[in-house]
């Protein structure tokens, strides 16, 4: 037999608990900016068709199966694989946790500046035009928001901003599930409201329609470029918080009987959806107001679309308030997410206090995260990152976003489809379902899944190949930062997941 919990875990009080706190991690920042950022670098209309095929082929059979997991084995996800694969299995979770961590950490900084970007849209963020002299530019060279947000970037309220993020977060997954729901009760009814009024704002703009019509209108020709499918892949397991180990820890507090199918379906519909008028609204501000975006993440949050709400014909102080305190509500129930779920992974495996773990998440998040925030100007015309803190966040993303979560997706689809068995992950995730999945899904598992998954990624290494990986990042005078990065990357979380996945003496030793 195998070790049940010696401690009674938490259960979320009710199921709406859960899907308020599930979808509060999917519903994050990557809905709001990174989908129309995505979707207008890889040609609007042409976006569409690979995201939907990612959604059902992969994101919605990898919902149900990371909350499946969490399901039967009521435990996170490193020891969750332990169960199925031993300590090489447990490898792959901590693995998959550390990648996340990554993630976080940089997520976090993000929003730092959300805070103080928030704090500009009460006044100075639409004035015209300020110098940045860290940058050397004069009053006009650079249009507000973008220089405000690069004389915010690192002054020392920011940084304190940063570290007050990571305290919220600590202090939300402070009780585990019972602070968290109080949270995700305020942050996610109040995100969809924002959300549906920009929407309104967005279609009632002149011209505010054409946008809409742009990003509905494929264009097949794009799709033989693999980087949409990549970005399309990528989008969605972020989106969806997949191959963070968060949905089986919050999976893991939801009572025995749960019915995983419906749960996981109404996540994923959540967040498509939220995803879906987030699109809308975006492209409609941009286009009314013809502004080309360019397209990252930040860009779009921090100087595209603040840009956009400067020129509303009035409201702008409100919009402007109203969109930042969104992308804070949105990002903070993500990442929390995956606090919890390493907490959790540390509880789980040596039996220390939520305190301790906190204390340690909370320390070490804020150190790295700081990070993202060097001042040190590598690019002062701007061209790509500016500062050394914005090119090792480009970077950690690059690797932990673009590889990681994929990596952990093959990892996964292999462990259950072959190790553990899909038909057995099949048998509890239909064992209380209304909708229970047939045999077909078991042949998704073991081969559609990771075929699929694997070719994106070889794609993405031909591409790196071919562009002397991420060649423009070396352009900045900088020794080869992106390979520095990789391998910080690597050692962090290899290393890290070999070093916790390591026999814990302690717990061997109870019986
Ligand atoms: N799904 C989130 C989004 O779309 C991303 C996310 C979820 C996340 N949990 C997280 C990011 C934890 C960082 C940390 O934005």
């Amino acid at each position: 037999m195998q070790e049940q919990p010696t401690t009674q875990r938490a259960v979320w009080s009710s199921k709406l608990g859960f899907i308020l706190a599930a979808s509060g991690s999917a519903i994050g920042l990557g809905n709001i900016v990174f989908f129309g950022a995505n979707a207008y670098k890889y040609g609007a209309g042409a976006f569409y068709l690979p995201y939907l095929l990612a959604l059902f082929f992969i994101g919605l059979p990898f919902m149900a199966m990371e909350i499946g997991l969490g399901l039967r084995f009521n435990r996170a996800l490193p020891e969750s694989l332990h169960l199925i694969a031993g300590r090489r299995g447990e490898f792959v979770g901590w693995w998959g946790i550390l990648n996340a961590s990554v993630i976080t950490t940089y997520y976090i900084a993000i929003l730092g500046w959300v805070v103080g970007m928030l704090l500009g849209a009460f006044g100075p963020l639409w004035r015209p035009s300020m110098a940045v002299p860290a940058f050397g530019m004069a009053e006009g060279a650079l249009p507000n928001p973008f220089a405000y947000f690069f004389n915010m970037l690192s002054t020392p309220p920011t940084l304190l901003f940063v570290a007050l993020m990571w305290a919220l977060n600590i202090l939300i997954v402070w009780r585990g599930t019972v602070t968290i729901e109080k949270a995700v009760k305020i942050c996610v009814p109040l995100m969809w409201v924002f959300m549906l009024i920009l929407i309104v704002r967005g279609l009632t703009l002149p011209h505010g329609p054409h946008g809409v019509r742009l990003l509905f209108t494929p264009n097949w020709g794009v799709m033989r470029n693999p980087d949409v499918w990549k970005g399309a892949f990528g989008q969605i397991f972020f989106s969806l918080s997949l191959g963070f180990g968060i949905m089986t820890a919050y999976a893991s507090y939801l009572p025995k009987k749960s019915d995983c199918n419906s749960n996981a379906m109404m996540v994923s519909f959540l967040n498509c959806g939220f995803e879906f008028i987030a699109g809308v609204a975006i492209f409609t501000i941009l286009f009314s107001l013809s502004i080309v975006p360019k397209a990252s993440t930040l860009a779009m949050s921090f100087f595209v679309l603040p840009s956009g709400i400067a020129r509303f014909p009035y409201g702008v102080t409100t919009f402007g308030v109203m969109f930042f305190v969104l992308l804070l509500l949105a990002g903070i129930s993500s990442s929390v997410s995956l606090v919890e779920a390493l907490a959790s992974s540390l509880i789980d495996k040596f039996r220390i206090s939520r305190l301790r773990a906190l204390a340690i998440i909370g320390i070490g998040g804020t150190f790295i995260s700081l990070l993202f925030t060097l001042p040190l100007v590598v690019d002062p015309s701007l061209k790509d990152d500016g500062t050394l803190g914005l090119t090792l966040l480009d970077l950690s993303d690059h690797w932990a976003f673009g590889y990681g979560l994929l990596l952990m997706g093959l990892a996964e689809s292999i462990l259950i489809g072959w190790v553990l068995g899909a038909g057995k992950l099949r048998e509890t995730m239909n064992a209380h379902a209304r909708i229970r999945l047939g045999p077909w899904f078991d042949a998704l598992v073991r081969f559609v899944a990771p075929v699929v998954v694997f070719a994106v990624l070889a794609a993405s290494v031909a591409q790196e190949i071919r562009t002397g990986m991420y060649g423009s990042r070396m352009a900045t005078g900088w020794p080869p930062m992106a390979v520095v990065v990789l391998l910080v990357w690597v050692v962090f979380t290899t290393g890290g997941a070999l070093l916790l996945s390591a026999p814990n003496k302690g717990k061997e030793a109870a019986p």
